[in-house]
């Protein structure tokens, strides 16, 4: 639809695919196992290389003893500190502060700043080889005293300061909280989780003479070039790095690591690809997780319910050699209309490795404590639950002003109430059963900002009639493969089997982390621009052509559909792509968009369309840009073994327009799971006095499993956000997580008249 695009009218003109629920494109490659993943390339002459981690959480390595290990068969080089090239900085403007993850250099000296720190690694013929050899490494060490209590290192320890932008306040809070009929002061607590997907990470690294080539199990294939470059002073022309597919982040693959550099200077010492895995128990120390919170929140409302006061105080942590900042309070300022606000975060240093986003970092820790806290403030108030936040509703941004993008919260709590059939709920505690079964329904409201961060992409159409269409954005299983290829079909008007869609690899178009939920807003309109700026050329080459049906028309009068560019008025007249690439002996025509070409000649919509982002507001600058929805949850508690089974859950959702039926209903049950193992199961355990993590594998580490997920239901209310990007979608994914699991928590409260404040909520707690 290329020069109709010029018509702010086609927006809604989206065609057979986009939207469909349409199988994954790359769902055979995955089921039959010819996917490849970063650990599994079959690179000629590879070699192993194993971790070697600090057993103390603070001190000084004073000797390494590598003599027994070196003896062994198969061993091909031992790095430490000891040994090790020295590293740059991977501080720079674009990357330095907080994210992306850890700036932590390995091997660079003898300091231990937590437990499970990086601080060598064996390389051997094979993976069990290097891995025995590590476990005959001795090192001893002159140990300090380390610090791991939130409480005390409040006290006690450093801090990070996180800057003006996590502390925003407004109006008179103390004269908030006096005007209030009701008020709720309480404290709840996270502890700390670990993301662990499926796939541990890995990293293998090739080196062909000065270049080097990393397979890197990453949500950031030009974030993590760039880390490399620095890392190893090269520019970044010499390193590529490849992902086609990733087994899962949940945001431990976001940022970046230790293990990249380590396999590449290991895979330069011994002169062979290096092939480093992690095993599941280093996934536990080596690449994040979601730090301790402990969050207090005072509220307070009139004799109508209406909020006089929020306060919401966040204590975490961080760790010595990484900034993080859990922003738990980014939602509570932005979710109700609330005139005296007072949001506070401080952040201690410990002795753990440094956290990173999880799962909606902040959305999700923030929403479970603020959602708990509003059911608790609307019960002491008699208000139902559902009323209470609508009551509330935020119909500006509350900071900013602003108006929001587009906004359909209410519509999602009627719908997913109506569906939940939360008008039959008795309010009383312990009220509902079902045989000996205490049965609780909560509620909550979800959000999540709209992200959209500037993406390119190239599209590639073949004079045999096939077109590829590419960009180094990432699927994560979230389904990009799939909503990439509907969208350039429906663009070129093409059967999908006749698009292939390219991804996963640094020399590609450059785009973004694939993270804060912004693949799909951020790419669409790229691989849309890119698919019509390439379909335009030949458009002019017909025009100029004198032995095109099309020659001398105005390319306004032209448009395409089912693969082929014809006269508007005229459908008859016109011909296919393939007739004009092979007319010209041209292989291909291809055209590549970049953020920077906005108002290019073809004048695509996408390619004008600025995108709206601005910090972590997830706003532009006229509009306020958020999802919104509503998560309703069924619990069933038998009350002698105090374990709560989740039953049903229904939640409906303001996301913008679907791209994919199939593969956004995927995206909204893995953010609910998730929501229900943080309410219920998830929680890494320190030990006290060596802060080792003590539960390091998925039997002690419980995630939910087949059996633990009821059906769920999932209602989509689809407005499309043109101001977010021209095919109205916004992110899917991390919405589903916030909220969740303080729904779970409430309906804990409704089913037993309990208030656990602490998660995950064990049957222990419930006694
Ligand atoms: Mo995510 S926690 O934005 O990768």
């Amino acid at each position: 639809m290329v020069t109709e695009m010029t018509s702010t009218q086609d927006r809604t003109n989206i065609q057979a695919k986009t939207g469909k629920n349409i199988d994954r494109v790359d769902g055979r490659l995955k089921v039959t196992g010819e996917a490849c993943y970063s650990a599994e390339f079959p690179l000629e002459g590879i070699a192993h290389g194993y971790i070697i981690q600090s057993t103390i959480a603070k001190g000084t390595i004073e000797a390494i003893d590598t003599s027994q290990a070196e003896q062994l068969p198969g061993v091909l080089a031992i790095l430490t500190h000891q040994n090790a090239p020295k590293l740059n900085s991977l501080k720079s403007k674009n990357f330095g502060g907080g994210y992306p993850g850890e700036n932590f250099l390995p091997l660079q000296d003898n300091q231990v700043h937590f437990d499970g720190q990086h601080i060598g690694i064996v390389v051997a013929e094979t993976y069990e080889q290097a891995r025995l050899a590590a476990s005959l490494i001795e090192i001893n060490y002159d140990e300090a005293e380390p610090m791991f209590d939130l409480e005390q290192a409040l006290e006690q320890s450093e801090r990070y300061d996180p800057g003006e932008r996590l502390q925003p306040s407004w109006g008179d809070i103390e004269g908030g909280l006096q005007q209030a009929a009701v008020t709720i002061e309480e404290t709840y607590t996270t502890p700390l989780e670990h993301h662990n997907p499926m796939e541990t990470s890995a990293t293998t690294a090739e080196w062909h003479d000065d270049e080097l080539t990393v397979y890197d199990s990453t949500q950031w294939v030009m974030g993590t070039r760039g880390m490399i470059a620095r890392g190893l002073g090269l520019p970044e022309e010499k390193v590529r790095v490849i992902s086609h597919f990733v087994g899962g982040g949940f945001g431990c693959k976001g940022f970046f690591w230790t293990h990249p550099l380590l396999a590449a200077i290991a895979a330069r010492k011994v002169n062979r690809p290096v092939r480093l895995m992690l095993t599941r128990q280093q996934m536990f120390s080596s690449c994040g997780h979601r730090p301790r919170t402990v969050q207090k929140i005072t509220l307070g409302a009139d004799n109508e319910g209406k909020l006089t006061a929020i306060r919401h105080h966040t204590d975490t942590e961080t760790s010595f050699v990484g900034d993080h900042a859990e922003p738990c309070g980014n939602i509570t300022k932005m979710l109700y209309a609330c005139p005296n606000m007072e949001i506070k975060h401080q952040i201690a240093r410990t002795n753990t490795g440094t956290p990173t986003p999880m799962r909606g970092p902040g959305e999700t820790s923030g929403t479970y404590a603020l959602e708990a806290a509003l059911d608790e403030l609307a019960v002491k108030a008699g208000i139902d639950p559902m009323e209470f936040r609508i009551i509330n509703h935020a119909d500006r941004h509350p900071q900013s002003d602003k108006p929001w993008s587009s906004k359909h919260l209410i519509e999602c709590y009627q719908r997913a109430a109506d569906a939940f059939g939360w008008q039959n709920r008795d309010p009383r505690p312990g009220s509902m059963r079902e045989g000996d079964d205490l049965i609780g329904w909560g509620m909550a409201t979800a959000t999540y900002p709209g992200y959209r961060f500037p993406t390119a992409a190239k599209a590639q159409i073949l004079a045999n009639g096939k077109v590829i269409v590419s960009s180094a954005t990432h699927d994560l299983g979230t389904g990009t493969y799939t909503i990439m290829t509907q969208i350039a079909a429906d663009t070129l008007g093409l059967p999908i089997e006749r698009v292939k869609f390219e991804l996963g690899d640094s020399k590609l178009p450059i785009a973004s982390v694939s993270g804060g939920s912004s693949t799909a807003a951020s790419v669409s309109p790229a691989v849309r621009s890119a698919c019509e700026a390439a379909c335009f050329k030949l458009i002019e080459m017909a025009i100029a052509d004198n032995e095109s049906p099309l020659h001398d028309y105005q390319a306004e009068e032209i448009t395409t559909e089912a693969g082929r560019i014809f006269v508007k008025e005229s459908p008859e007249i016109g011909e296919t792509y393939e007739a004009v690439l092979q007319r010209h002996n041209l292989p291909l025509v291809e055209a590549e968009i970049s953020p920077q070409d906005k108002g290019s000649r073809y004048k695509s919509i996408a390619a004008r369309t600025k995108p709206g982002i601005v910090e972590d507001e997830g706003g532009s600058d006229e509009f306020a840009i958020h999802s919104f929805g509503a998560h309703f949850v069924e619990v069933r508690i038998n009350p002698r073994r105090n374990q709560v089974k989740v039953s049903r859950v229904v939640g409906a959702f303001d996301v913008g327009r679907i791209l994919n039926q199939k593969t956004a209903r995927s995206q909204i049950y893995g953010g609910t799971i998730f929501g229900i193992g943080m309410a219920l199961m998830e929680e890494t355990l320190l030990d006290p006095h060596s802060g080792r993590v003590i539960i390091h594998n998925l039997a002690d580490y419980h995630v939910p499993i087949q059996a633990d997920i009821p059906e769920m239901e999932t209602i989509f209310v689809e407005y499309p956000d043109y101001h977010l990007n021209p095919l109205g979608a916004r992110g899917i994914g991390e919405i589903a997580t916030a909220g969740i699991a303080a729904a779970v928590v409430n309906a804990i409260y409704h089913a037993t008249g309990k208030r656990v404040r602490d998660l995950p909520i064990t049957p222990d707690k419930l006694l």
